[in-house]
């Protein structure tokens, strides 16, 4: 049994959908609102039980994880979540793929606490996910000069991913206005109305040096890494840095704290979307050291939903794992996913407008 938890969310229904169509196994879906849970079942091409699910309640999380070879939880926010559902997956003798968690998540469930041959994947979506998986590709066997990230364009937010935008603020998931130079963080400015391969119109790409491409960086030799966040007006960055001004340590307030700002980033997603219509671009460029062999230098992805592509990397992280191919113990998807697998994969989703390699 496949144990979808917040199968009738942005990311979780198509995740829901990759899997059932997979046929690795019964679904189970999960969710406070079973009656949606019912419909997202009904509309799947295979049979999925449901049952309601608290994930903040012990007993009910228990008792959905039970009977499961795995869970796969698409609920959030991450950051607040973090280990929870995953001690809760191994308790019941599950593996676990979880959408986001970064090290705050994965340190939090310390290797002592992975039961022997289970395995946990945590961050399985785009990014983070597949903005630090698939730069790889680029660095395979030539460490490059410097490696690109730029991701982003006009999605709307849901106000769980606002929530979880506004929760990255600390050590553990990066430093704004930085760059990695070989071995150190340096200052990085922000580039302003700038024309990028793959985007539709000018945008605005914000330097954030995030601990996946700080990893990137160390395992694929880069001398250095640019690492951005990219959008089309500068709305939701304004909305992020009042929010950051007016409660400075995020990760001290309850929910409804942040819940107002939440709302501004939503907002600002709309305006943004109702001026530029939906599309998410992921771009990566390598610049090689003088000598080094001939390879690819830029790999574009584009997608009109970023929220059903990470539900796709999710199940793909799911079948990776129910396959044996992801060994035991805690890891990030970047570090533990093979990125050729992946591409091959992306490429027959119709969700992906357009993957190249050049
Ligand atoms: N890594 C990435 O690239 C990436 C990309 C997109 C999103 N995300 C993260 O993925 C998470 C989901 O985002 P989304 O846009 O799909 O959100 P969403 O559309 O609001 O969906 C959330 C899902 O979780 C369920 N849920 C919420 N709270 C729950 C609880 N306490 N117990 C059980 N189920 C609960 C919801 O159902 P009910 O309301 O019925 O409970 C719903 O099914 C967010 O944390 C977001 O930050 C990560």
């Amino acid at each position: 049994m496949i144990g979808v938890l917040g199968a009738t969310g942005a990311v979780g229904r198509t995740a829901a959908e990759r899997l059932a169509a997979s046929g690795l196994g019964g679904l189970r879906l999960g969710g406070r609102d079973a009656a949606r849970a019912a419909d997202v079942a009904r509309a799947l091409p295979a049979p999925a039980e449901v049952m309601r699910v608290d994930l903040t309640d012990p007993d009910e999380l228990a008792r959905f994880c039970t009977g499961c070879t795995i869970v796969v939880n698409c609920a959030g926010p991450t950051y607040r979540v973090l280990d929870t559902v995953a001690r809760a997956a191994f308790a019941a003798g599950a593996d676990y793929v979880d959408i986001g968690g970064e090290l705050a998540a994965k340190d939090a469930l310390a290797d002592a606490a992975v039961p022997g041959g289970r395995t946990a994947v945590f961050s399985a979506g785009v990014m983070p996910g597949l903005s630090g998986l698939l730069p790889r590709l680029l660095a395979k066997g030539r460490p490059p000069r410097r490696l690109d990230v730029y991701v982003g364009g006009a999605a709307v937010f849901t106000p769980l991913s606002a929530v979880d935008a506004l929760l990255t603020r600390g050590p553990r998931f990066g430093v704004p206005m930085a760059a990695w130079r070989e071995g150190a963080v340096t200052p990085l400015a922000p580039l302003h109305g700038v024309r990028l391969p793959g985007f539709p119109v000018p945008v605005h790409a914000w330097p954030y040096l995030t601990t996946e491409a700080q990893t990137l960086a160390a395992e694929c030799g880069a001398d250095e890494v640019r690492c951005y966040n990219v959008f089309v007006s500068d709305r939701i960055p304004q909305a992020l840095s009042a929010a950051w001004a007016d409660v400075p340590d995020v990760h001290a307030v309850p929910l409804e704290t942040l819940q107002p700002h939440a709302s501004e980033v939503v907002n600002a997603s709309l305006l943004d979307n109702a001026d530029f219509g939906a599309f998410y671009v992921m771009l990566f460029t390598a610049r090689p050291h003088r000598g080094a062999p001939a390879g690819p230098a830029r790999m574009l992805l584009t997608a009109a939903d970023s929220y059903a592509l990470s539900g796709v990397v999710m199940a793909l992280a799911a079948r990776a794992v129910l396959a044996g191919r992801v060994p035991a113990g805690a890891h990030l998807a970047a570090e533990a996913l093979d990125p050729d697998e992946t591409v091959t994969a992306l490429r027959d989703d119709p969700l992906v407008t357009q993957l190249t390699l050049s």
